[in-house]
């Protein structure tokens, strides 16, 4: 037996749905074969894809779907706990294919049912399902919709990790559904955090690979779902999170938390430098010392080689300004630095300010390339790099000090403007 079979034999029923409260279920579908995500995440333990089931008197209301290849799964779980005419709902926290696959074909098995949506997921659902506008509804926070004696409330909570991203809370059982926040890669048809296996290592890789480059937004959404009285968090992905619910909320807080790096008012600019034999070395240390001298800054220095890749992203994630140094190689980045350049989309650093330098011994492009990529991740890069040919002469490392003092001078606000001549620009 293979091990994905042997999972799905512990299912609760492979057709069948899982009470998570009083006549709210589980209707998602397994997918422990499953070993890459959006083409970036691991996901050796495979996943679920979380769809729910609320039944109130009135009406019944479906609370997300799944990828579009395990809608019989899913459709057969609804079936053994509603009809199709009772659906009045479908509520969508998310758009993503993984969780609005089976929604074309659930919304013509479900003639009745209205769709909720955030605003941004409007233009969204259009682009990705054509779905008739008619059957749609924008909500907001605040607002709700009543299943006779149940009502279920819309969090706006968006960039979480798309722009569409909403939660939904339903108030007399105190069951958040959180749609991607809060989730795992994890498939245990054993379903619940207090069953399944150690599921934690996978619940932070997901917030790392996941959440973190949106922490301002994480921290958004937690002061909206921090105030609710929790009994468990339904997300769209992994364990339904019914035993310390707090726990993970907490959690979030934590990671989405920047840490104190610097005193009260001071900036902080760390240089990163790759070097063979010295000479962009000691750029960096004479523009570190620079940064440091015009006051206000607090500078590191640091030689990537020394540092893993993650080391580095955490740094990056928590200064204000980074220079990134190193030689021309074959007319590129060496690739020790492309290894950080590719991964700082991991991390949340628009606006940040940025910088490049770095010595040469015939093209000379590295600077360029540095500067370009900063560009396009929405660094601020407001000085052009500074270069040295092969050993730099004492000019040359005038000119490195200055440099850094104008990148200090550019994170306190005390930069002159510039001017451009646009003689230079011909
Ligand atoms: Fe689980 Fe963003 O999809």
């Amino acid at each position: 037996m293979k091990s994905s079979d042997s999972l799905l034999s512990r299912a609760p029923g492979s057709d069948g749905a899982a009470e998570i409260g009083a006549k709210v279920f589980w209707v998602g579908a397994f997918d422990p074969a499953l070993r890459t995500f959006d083409l970036m995440l691991k996901t050796e333990r495979g996943t679920t894809y979380n769809a729910y089931v609320v039944r109130g008197r009135k009406s019944v209301a479906v609370i997300d779907t799944v990828k579009a290849g395990m809608s019989e799964e899913f459709f057969r779980r609804i079936e053994s706990v509603a009809s199709y005419d009772e659906i009045s709902a479908v509520v969508v926290n998310h758009l993503e294919p993984d969780h609005s696959g089976a929604l074309p074909e659930l919304l013509r098995r479900a003639p009745r049912a209205r769709l909720y949506v955030s605003a941004r997921g409007k233009p969204m659902l259009k682009g990705l399902l054509n779905i008739d506008s008619q059957r749609l509804s924008c909500v907001n926070t605040g607002d709700s919709i009543d299943l006779g004696g149940r009502v279920l409330s819309f969090l706006n909570t968006p960039y979480l990790h798309w722009p569409d991203t909403q939660c939904t809370w339903l108030g007399d059982a105190g069951i958040l559904f959180s749609g991607d926040i809060f989730g795992s890669h994890y498939c245990d048809p054993r379903l619940f955090n207090d069953a399944v296996g150690d599921f934690h290592p996978s619940f932070e890789y997901y917030f790392k690979h996941l959440m973190r480059p949106f922490r301002s937004y994480v921290r958004e959404a937690l002061e909206l779902i921090e105030p609710l009285p929790l009994t468990a968090i339904a997300p769209a992905h992994g364990p339904v999170l019914r035993s310390m619910p707090r726990y993970y909320v907490r959690r979030y807080r934590e990671l989405a938390t920047p840490a104190e790096t610097t005193a009260p008012g001071e900036k902080c600019l760390r240089v990163f430098y790759l070097s063979v034999y010295g000479s962009t070395r000691a750029m960096a240390e004479v523009l570190a010392a620079g940064a440091e001298s015009a006051g206000g800054v607090k500078v590191s220095l640091h030689d990537l080689e020394r540092h893993t890749v993650d080391e580095v992203l955490d740094l990056i994630e928590e200064c204000d300004g980074v220079a990134l140094g190193c030689p021309t190689m074959n007319g590129d980045v060496p690739k020790l630095l492309w290894n950080v350049l590719s991964s700082l989309t991991d991390v949340d650093v628009r606006g940040k300010l940025g910088a490049a330098f770095g010595s040469f011994g015939w093209s000379g492009e590295a600077v360029a390339v540095i500067e370009d990529r900063l560009r396009s991740l929405r660094f601020r890069v407001p000085q052009a790099g500074v270069r040295a040919r092969l050993v730099p002469t004492p000019d040359e490392l005038a000119l490195s000090r200055e440099f850094g003092i104008d990148l200090a001078k550019q994170l306190t606000g005390r930069a002159e403007k510039r001017i451009v001549d646009m003689a230079s620009l011909a």
